[in-house]
């Protein structure tokens, strides 16, 4: 049995982890989450954060399979489309992903240059689904809640559990956005937390609470015995009280508009306009 090799990337801007998952130097890799920098006050992307994913790529001398997304998120804008032009391999996130397009192309008002079919991902992953990085096997399973399309990726005793658990000591990911559902991402993290309890759980932000250094791996053990939300005894009702009432006391991210509009596109920007620039929209009142 091949185990995986996992590098991990934090973007401080964003708190997002972005991880390369490979074979060994010479094999086949997997990008998981990676950042594309932005600066919305002056509406800037920058390759930063991508460029040193890729360097260390191109040190390992990697080949890029998949780029994958565990959702379209909110927070932080994709580089999957830079990294594949600049690295090739297969975009992929959850075969439900059209559901969160057409959400956001009501709410963008976006005309007939964007169909919400899932068309912009070069795949589309089904819950169960597995798929081969080098010689890893990857596990596509479906852990909505935070989005109705979200994906985990388990790889041998690895899984990257994208929005749905966080460290122990920050319990779980929001479940307010549109689409968003607290009983569905309950049900969620318990199919994640039925895994073996030596079985690693990466996450895909970390907030380094009470200025504690930035973690990003655990075990379903250390989350079943610890985490603030779903340690083991807490029931479906009592986190979903506790959840939509924390829901309401948070701010929307800083990037959610700019986001949305990126990652439904697989990365890529609107198209230009005709003196050639790419612009977002900002819909007044509408969120
Ligand atoms: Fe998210």
């Amino acid at each position: 049995m091949t185990t995986p090799h996992i590098k991990a990337f934090f973007d401080p801007a964003t708190s997002t982890l972005s991880y390369v998952v490979h074979d060994g130097p010479g094999g086949g890799c997997a990008i998981i989450d990676p950042v594309l920098d932005y600066e919305p006050g002056s509406g800037r992307s920058s390759t930063a954060s991508a460029d040193v994913m890729a360097a260390f790529i191109e040190e390992n001398r990697l080949k890029t399979e998949w780029i994958l997304e565990t959702h379209a998120h909110a927070d932080h804008l994709t580089a999957a489309d830079y990294l594949k032009g600049r690295l090739g391999g297969a975009t992929a996130i959850g075969e439900r992903i059209p559901r969160v397009q057409e959400t956001f192309r009501k709410i963008f008002n976006l005309g007939d240059e964007f169909t919400p079919d899932g068309r912009h991902f070069d795949h589309l992953l089904a819950d169960g689904e597995t798929f081969k990085i080098g010689r890893l096997t990857a596990t596509a399973l479906l852990t909505s809640g935070h989005t109705p399309a979200d994906l985990s990726y388990r790889i041998d005793d690895a899984i990257f559990v994208g929005d749905t658990i966080f460290m122990p000591d920050l319990g779980t990911a929001r479940t307010d956005f549109p689409g968003g559902d607290a009983r569905q991402l309950f049900r969620s993290i318990r199919r994640l937390l039925a895994h073996p309890a030596g079985t690693r759980l990466f996450m895909c932000h970390d907030y380094a609470p009470a200025g504690r250094p930035v973690r990003w791996e655990t075990t379903v053990a250390e989350q079943r015995a610890h985490n603030i939300h779903v340690r083991d005894g807490i029931g479906e009702d009592r986190f979903v009280a506790m959840r939509e009432a924390r829901d309401a006391t948070l701010a929307m991210p800083t990037l959610l508009l700019p986001s949305l509009q990126i990652n439904i596109r697989a990365g890529r920007f609107p198209p230009p306009e005709g003196n050639g620039v790419s612009y977002l929209k900002i819909p007044m009142n509408a969120v």
